[in-house]
């Protein structure tokens, strides 16, 4: 990509007034008028495009964050893109009450109901239902309240009593119910009162969520692999197990699979690597193409409708039919460009080359990961020194739980992408 290719959009944006500013100007607005909340990396990106991000002067980055997993079909998919302009066009873009009926809400519904398969099927296979949301942490919280209700009217569990079983670093978003949970002092200090009903053991120890069961517990919610909390594969047999625990003490099992289903790790939904069906699933990020907010809590027709009537639970945006064209046009994407596939080839590539760097590095604890959802755990336990390396060779990564270096790009990536990554993990890991 070209400077002038680049300028050439940025008169675009000057008709809607705010490309006139310099880089300097982006910072100093956002720094001054935006809160702190994110620590960031000081590059102005003027325009994203497939996996590489674009800044005024015409430098390429190669993204391998991709919006932490919201980018999976690559920026600005021009399918995806198009669903939007035609959602736009033929005026189903703004918001409608929820009390009407939409067809584009009604299309995308049936296509994430019937993209898993039939969840919770001792419950009946009726098929399964989809409930809406906007950001996934919105989501995080509509399966939360799915399984309290569940205590509550199935298991008899007195109204207030219900625990869910959470894990060791777990990170299912920032509201105050779900960092409540968190066991990251960072997330909760100074934000109390928290949201009690949550028992947390270590991720991985089946052992100890045995001993964690209570009559109260009615559920249990697992990220099928840890995205934030260090990039943690857990051990073979683990989900298993919360399987055969949840149905042998009648709980739910809610994965959290935001960051990695939508064939992140090679599979569509992370919890296929080990056969499992859990109860519920919450996917946000790439289920739009990451061109609107959206998320979806789904489980078992018999269950959603146990715990949710009309009052009980909504969301204004939730499916409006914007963010529904951007989700039912990105389903389609993943199908029709086989980005599953893609992601377990390409990423089975990508790691051997990766753990052969590691091999010579002397940097490298460990290299973890499927599918294009890599860690790379650096000896430091300082996983941004070498990231900052990385952005200087135009390579966008970022840490998860400060010790590994997270790659993660667009599924999309093709061979000279790869290369891309590995000359420059090469520069920064070995020299
Ligand atoms: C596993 C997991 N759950 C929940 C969330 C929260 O999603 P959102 O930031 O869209 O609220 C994230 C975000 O990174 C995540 O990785």
């Amino acid at each position: 990509m070209k400077a002038q290719e680049t300028k050439t959009d940025q008169s675009a944006l000057a008709k809607i007034g705010y490309s006139s500013l310099s880089d300097n100007e982006i910072v100093g607005l956002e720094e001054k008028f935006g809160a702190n909340h994110y620590g960031r990396l000081k590059t102005v990106v003027r325009k994203a495009e497939g996996a590489w991000l674009y800044t005024q002067d015409g430098k390429r980055i190669l993204d391998c964050l991709a919006a932490y997993s919201a980018a999976n079909p690559g920026h600005h998919h021009p399918k995806i893109a198009q669903a939007a302009i035609d959602s736009i066009k033929g005026n189903f873009c703004s918001v409608l009450s929820n009390v009407v009926y939409t067809d584009v809400l009604a299309k995308f519904l049936e296509k994430a109901a019937t993209i898993l398969p039939q969840l919770a099927p001792r419950f009946g296979s009726g098929g399964n239902k989809v409930l809406p949301k906007n950001g996934g942490v919105e989501s995080v919280e509509t399966a939360i309240k799915l399984a309290r209700y569940f205590g509550f009217k199935h298991k008899g569990i007195q109204d207030g009593k219900q625990e869910i079983i959470v894990f060791g670093n777990n990170f299912h978003g920032r509201m105050i119910t779900v960092v409540s949970f968190s066991s990251s002092k960072k997330y909760k200090e100074g934000f109390g009162p928290l949201t009690p009903g949550f028992v947390e053991v270590p991720y991985g120890d089946l052992e100890a969520v045995k001993k964690a069961v209570t009559p109260n517990t009615c559920g249990i919610l697992v990220e099928p692999m840890q995205g934030e909390g260090g990039m943690y594969i857990p051990p073979e047999g683990f989900l298993k197990g919360l399987r055969e625990l949840c149905d042998e003490k009648d709980m739910l099992l809610l994965a959290d699979e935001i960051q990695v289903g939508m064939g992140r790790t090679g599979k569509t939904f992370c919890f296929e690597h080990e056969g499992v069906v859990p109860d519920a699933v919450i996917l946000g990020k790439a289920i739009s193409g990451g061109l609107a907010p959206l998320s979806v809590m789904v489980t078992n027709s018999e269950l959603m409708d146990m715990a949710f009537s009309p009052g009980s639970d909504g969301s204004t945006f939730g499916g409006y039919p914007f963010a529904c064209a951007c989700g039912l046009a990105a389903l389609q994407v993943m199908e029709d460009e086989k980005l599953v596939q893609r992601s377990a080839d390409t990423g089975k590539i990508l790691k051997e080359k990766i753990m052969d760097i590691a091999s010579r590095s002397p940097h490298v604890k460990e290299v973890r990961g499927k599918g294009l959802f890599i860690g790379i755990e650096v000896k430091s336990g300082d996983a941004m020194v070498f990231c900052r390396k990385l952005l200087d060779l135009n390579l966008l990564a970022n840490d998860s739980h400060h010790h590994t270096i997270r790659i993660s790009p667009p599924l999309i990536i093709n061979d000279e992408e790869v290369d891309y990554i590995v000359e420059r993990l090469e520069k920064v890991l070995v020299g």
